[in-house]
Parts: structure tokens; C-alpha cells; sequence
């Protein structure tokens, strides 16, 4: 294996490592400053609460997402295993990992497509860089839908991980370009997705001029890459990788709330994934009274993935339990219906949701 393809591999066991065991998260996704409105009489019967939806023509058992996560090391392939178990068990959507290190590499295609044969029916994302989009054409995007037989491809947006990495691609020129080639050329739905900073109105009307099919937040607030990058530089023994840890410390407040980012994608249209941040079934809950269509996760689910298939599943429940409370004291016998249930907006969330279009948070209370 080259020097590169190691180093893209070996990257990829870091992550797993460090966002497992170290402090990575950072900032407010705007959950907290959220509250439902209590339907004291409910006239519904907890029981009958139905989680399904659809989202890109697919029918889901519950709008709780895995959020892209791993794949491209030997060490990963096991806990996307589990993933993709308990997504064929709870009948979820589910995102893989950049894919990057298995076209660099096919000898790890395996730690993929075992998603693939773990979850035969789940709705399955593939995933790619927007610069290795650029630089690589179609011929990458077609072999990482094929090597986990994808319902669709996320291209993932992550400049700020790429200016503070090292090894990262300083240039972005030509990538919303080449989104626009490969939603014109494609068949295969394409979702355009961030990694912890969230897409603001413009960007957003931007992806959809492109003709993307549904876009994720990937807000500010949970996994912050800032810190996950400044943890990584830590460990190494080189002076400019100390310049590094302060930078991506200092860029972890860098970001838009995924709440905030939120209002302003559905502002442009949809179907959106409500990621970054999202730590319990309630905070899915407010983020599909916003209306997105699906919330991922990522963090959350990878420490009990990385443990066994019993703890993700006990993770998976307890999230399913307290949606299906959220839903029960708002009378939502349906995911449609909690888009009617009335919430307040307070605090920064509030203020930065209002700012440029004082109207906004109107129609949610
Ligand atoms: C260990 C780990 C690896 C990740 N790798 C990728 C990736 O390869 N591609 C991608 O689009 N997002 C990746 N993400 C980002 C997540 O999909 C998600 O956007 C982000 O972590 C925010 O969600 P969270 O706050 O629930 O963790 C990764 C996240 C984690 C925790």
C-alpha cells in the first residue's frame, strides 16, 4: 500500500478512536432553547403511534438516521457491521463513511460492503468528499454506490476539517460545479451533507438550483471536526501540529446551530435531515416539528456500536421511547402530525432565526 492510501486508512481508525474515548463535541445545536407546547389531552393511545415515514421514495421504519460514520480500516468494519444491523433491525436509514479510502484501496471495499450484506433492505447512503467529486469524476461516485448497492450518495462539505487538517484540500474551487454535472448525470439520488457546520439559505438555494435531491444539515453543535482535528495534533510530536491544536480549538465555535441552520434550509424547500447535534429522541422530535424529513446521528450511536449489537440496540430503544413520548404528549399519532404541534422559540436560537427574516419563527407557534 502507498504512503497515502496508509495514511487516508490509518486516518479513518484515529476518528473511530478519538470521538469514542476523547471530548469532541462542542457548542448548542439550539435543541435546548425549544419547548413544546404540552397537549394536556392527548386523545391518542401511545400504542398506536406509528414511527414510519418515507423519505426519497422509500419507505422507513422510523426517521431516526445513522449519520455517516466509518468504513476504509480493517479495525472499522465490525462496528459498521453492528450498524448496519441495527439498522435492518430497526428497519433505519443509514449513511457510511467517506469512501475515499476503499477507491484509493479496494482491498478495503469489505469494511463497506458488509453493510450491504448485513442490511439487505435498509436504505443505504454512500458517501464522497465534494473535492474527491471534483477531482475524481463520476467513475468514484459510481464505484461507491455499487460497492454497498446505494439508495443514494451524500457528497460531504467539510472545508473547515479540510483547512485545518494537515493533509487537507485547500482549494474548493469547482465543487459546486461538479455537484451539478453529477445531479444532471446521475439517476441515483444525491444528497448534499455537512459534517458539523451547517448550510446556510444561500447554499441551500444553491444545491437545489444543482437539482439535489434532499440535503443534511450536519449543523453546529455535536461532533465538532474543529476538535476532533485539535485532538489529533495533540498527539503528535511536531511543532507545526501544535499550531494546529490551538487553530481547530479556536474553530470549534465556528458554525451555524443546527437548529438555526435548519429554519433556514426549510426556508428553501426539502427533503432535509436534521444532523449535528441531535442527542435524544426528543431533540428528533423538535427538529421533525421544524419539518425535517429524517434526523441523523452519528456520536451517539458510536460508542454503543463500538461496545456490541445488545448496547446499540438498548441506545436505538431508549431513543425510540422518548420520540414516541414527544409524540404522545404533543397528540402526534403520526410523524406528520408533529409538524401541527406547537413549540416556542427562545433565546439565541430564537434571535438568529429571526434575524434576517423577522417572520420566520411564526408559523411554529
Ligand atoms: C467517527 C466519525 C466519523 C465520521 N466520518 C464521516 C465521513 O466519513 N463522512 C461524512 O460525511 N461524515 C462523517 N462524520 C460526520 C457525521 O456524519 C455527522 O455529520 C457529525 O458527526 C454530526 O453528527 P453528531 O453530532 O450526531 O455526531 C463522522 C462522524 C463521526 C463521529
Amino acid at each position: 500500500m502507498g504512503d497515502k492510501k496508509r495514511f487516508t486508512s490509518s486516518r479513518k481508525l484515529d476518528h473511530l478512536h478519538i470521538c469514542a474515548e476523547q471530548s469532541v463535541e462542542r457548542g448548542d445545536a439550539g435543541f435546548g432553547d425549544i419547548r413544546f407546547v404540552h397537549n394536556a389531552l392527548p386523545e391518542c393511545d401511545m400504542g398506536t403511534i406509528d414511527l414510519t415515514t418515507r423519505f426519497l421514495n422509500h419507505k422507513i421504519s422510523s426517521p431516526l438516521f445513522i449519520s455517516a460514520m466509518t468504513g476504509g480500516h480493517p479495525g472499522t468494519k465490525e462496528v459498521n457491521a453492528r450498524l448496519a444491523r441495527a439498522a435492518e433491525r430497526f428497519g433505519l436509514g443509514m449513511g457510511v463513511g467517506s469512501q475515499r479510502a476503499a477507491l484509493e484501496d479496494p482491498s478495503l471495499a469489505d469494511t463497506f460492503s458488509i453493510v450491504r450484506d448485513e442490511a439487505p433492505h435498509a436504505f443505504l447512503v454512500a458517501n464522497l468528499g465534494a473535492v474527491q467529486l471534483r477531482d475524481h469524476g463520476f467513475a468514484w461516485v459510481e464505484r461507491a454506490i455499487e460497492m454497498i448497492e446505494a439508495d443514494a450518495v451524500a457528497i460531504h462539505l467539510n472545508f473547515l476539517q479540510e483547512a485545518i487538517q494537515p493533509e487537507g484540500d485547500h482549494n474548493a474551487v469547482g465543487c459546486l460545479d461538479a455537484i451539478g454535472e453529477l445531479c444532471r448525470e446521475f439517476k441515483t439520488p444525491v444528497i448534499i451533507k455537512e459534517t458539523g457546520c451547517g448550510i446556510s439559505e444561500k447554499v441551500a438555494k444553491q444545491c437545489w438550483g444543482m437539482g439535489v435531491s434532499a440535503i443534511d444539515i450536519g449543523g453546529w453543535g455535536g461532533t465538532s471536526w474543529a476538535a476532533v482535528e485539535s485532538v489529533r495534533a495533540d498527539k503528535s510530536r511536531n511543532e507545526p501540529d501544535k499550531r494546529l491544536k490551538n487553530l481547530g480549538e479556536a474553530f470549534s465555535e465556528w458554525g451555524i446551530p443546527t437548529v438555526v441552520s435548519l429554519a433556514e434550509v426549510l426556508a428553501t424547500g426539502g427533503p432535509v435531515i436534521a444532523s449535528g447535534g441531535v442527542r435524544s429522541g426528543l431533540d428528533m422530535a423538535k427538529g421533525l416539528a421544524f419539518g425535517a424529513d429524517l434526523c441523523g446521528m452519528a456520536l451517539p450511536l458510536l460508542k454503543p456500536a463500538m461496545e456490541n449489537d445488545e448496547a446499540l440496540n438498548r441506545t436505538i430503544e431508549i431513543i425510540h421511547q422518548e420520540l414516541t413520548s414527544a409524540m404522545f404528549l404533543t397528540g402526534s399519532v403520526q410523524i406528520a402530525d408533529l409538524r401541527k404541534a406547537r413549540m416556542f422559540i427562545l433565546g439565541r436560537t430564537r434571535q438568529m432565526i429571526e434575524k434576517d427574516n423577522p417572520a420566520r419563527t411564526r408559523k411554529y407557534y
